[in-house]
């Protein structure tokens, strides 16, 4: 039987591959297949510094941050240096075929009806790992919000579970496994591009976020919903169903990026993308009509995140913040502060501001090359929405010289936690 190269498709008990047309595995746990550390060792996770866990969070770059965040990239170093079409076919060869179609070379979600216009292939996984470490970087944790509150060993009475929606390749849900082993994580998607987990505190399952979820209500301590913003076309229908599985006083917490890149709003925030940067704003401009005509996704969620979970009327504590993600190596020291904003002094406290600045500058350099692979993963959708090859050609060569030519730009991700009442 052919497995998925970079991850293994999901398996019942007996070994046995699930057939699409099974229905969805109930939640169950998942055996432990050696000795913990060693599973943490397998899966990349960072080693989580000893004096931070007991505390609850994660120091990043306990040994400097230069040093530690390139080693944290490295096994992705090829990322950056293949050139443009260096990667240009799937390079699955040896994959389960039963949960895919094949579309342009590139291998897609079986499930015709369901907007998501990204591959799902080995190229479109490592564009997600690769985002999960950047922003990881950015961030300074894989979260924001009172995490550590809820998921620390006595922060809570009986089984503390987390939910990620929309979980891709699982490394959100195997780092944060490893980081608080007393609680226990489920991750749910259409496709089976998780690992076949050896952490007794996780389940990865297959399960579609645009149905109501296969969980009791209140079961849920956290859920967490990153990137997802192509994922569903109503995403306050999906809030609803959050509070729905949500304890109360669970905390939600969803990371939206913005729909375009933008400059730099300490730069000059008057700059105009469509005069300095026409590629990329072609490009934007294409992408998001694609996923409004053709996926009926008609926004970014990003902005409006917290005002729909304000509406709902059932979530409280709601906090919102911004974070720029520089696209390249441009940042200066005074950029880095700029950029950092007032979580600059916190999140960084143990770095010096040169630090920072080459900190930076290693993650802008990687996140560039994400959305490099995000353009170009999303032209399968360009071309069933009509465009000719030809222009989509154009496109993509055009926005590919703004990425390397073009100095001060960022997107911006938006970042929200709130509290169900
Ligand atoms: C851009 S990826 C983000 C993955 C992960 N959350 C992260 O931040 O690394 C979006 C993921 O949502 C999944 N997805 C898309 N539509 C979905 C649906 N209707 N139900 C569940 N998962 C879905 C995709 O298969 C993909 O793995």
């Amino acid at each position: 039987m052919a497995r998925m190269s970079g991850a293994s498709p999901a398996g019942d008990s007996d070994g046995r591959l699930m057939d699409p047309n099974d229905p969805l595995p109930a939640p169950g746990r998942v055996q432990v297949a050696g000795e913990r550390d060693q599973a943490a060792e397998d899966h990349g996770v960072p080693h989580a510094n000893s004096d931070a866990h007991a505390h609850g969070e994660v120091r990043l770059f306990p040994d400097g941050p230069t040093s530690t965040v390139e080693a944290v990239f490295d096994g992705y170093r090829g990322y950056v240096q293949s050139d443009d079409d260096s990667d240009a076919e799937s390079t699955d060869s040896d994959i389960e075929h039963s949960f895919f179609v094949e579309r342009h070379g590139r291998l897609f979600h079986y499930h015709g009806n369901l907007p998501y216009p990204l591959p799902a292939d080995e190229l479109e996984q490592n564009r997600q790992i690769v985002q999960h470490l950047c922003l990881q970087h950015l961030l300074g944790s894989n979260f924001v919000g009172p995490v550590p509150e809820l998921l620390s060993p006595d922060g809570g009475e009986g089984d503390i579970c987390v939910l990620d929606l929309g979980t891709g390749t699982g490394r959100w849900v195997m780092e944060m496994a490893h980081q608080y082993p007393t609680a226990h994580f489920v991750g749910i998607d259409i496709v089976p591009i998780y690992p076949a987990s050896d952490f007794e505190n996780v389940t990865f399952q297959l399960g579609n976020i645009m149905e109501p979820l296969n969980f009791a209500n209140e079961s849920f301590d956290i859920v967490h919903a990153r990137c997802i913003s192509t994922s569903v076309r109503d995403y306050p229908e999906l809030l609803r169903e959050i509070a729905r599985v949500l304890k109360p006083g669970g905390l939600f917490i969803g990371g939206e990026w913005a729909r375009r890149a933008s400059f730099a709003p300490h730069r000059d925030p008057d700059r105009d993308l469509a005069v300095h940067a026409p590629g990329i704003q072609a490009m934007f401009e294409a992408i998001s009509s694609g996923l409004r005509d053709r996926k009926g996704i008609d926004r970014a969620f990003g902005p409006v995140m917290a005002a729909w979970l304000s509406d709902t009327g059932v979530f409280n504590y709601i906090v919102e913040e911004k974070f720029y993600m520089p696209i390249g190596d441009w940042p200066t020291h005074a950029d880095a502060s700029a950029l950092r904003g007032v979580d600059y002094a916190a999140r960084f406290s143990r770095m010096s501001p040169d630090d920072i600045t080459d900190h930076l500058k290693i993650v802008g350099n990687y996140f560039r090359a994400v959305i490099d692979r995000y353009a170009k993963n999303m032209c399968p959708m360009l071309l069933e929405s009509g465009n000719p090859l030809q222009s989509v050609k154009d496109l993509l060569r055009r926005y590919r010289h703004d990425l390397r030519h073009v100095e001060g730009m960022v997107c911006v991700y938006h970042a929200v936690h709130a509290r169900k009442m």
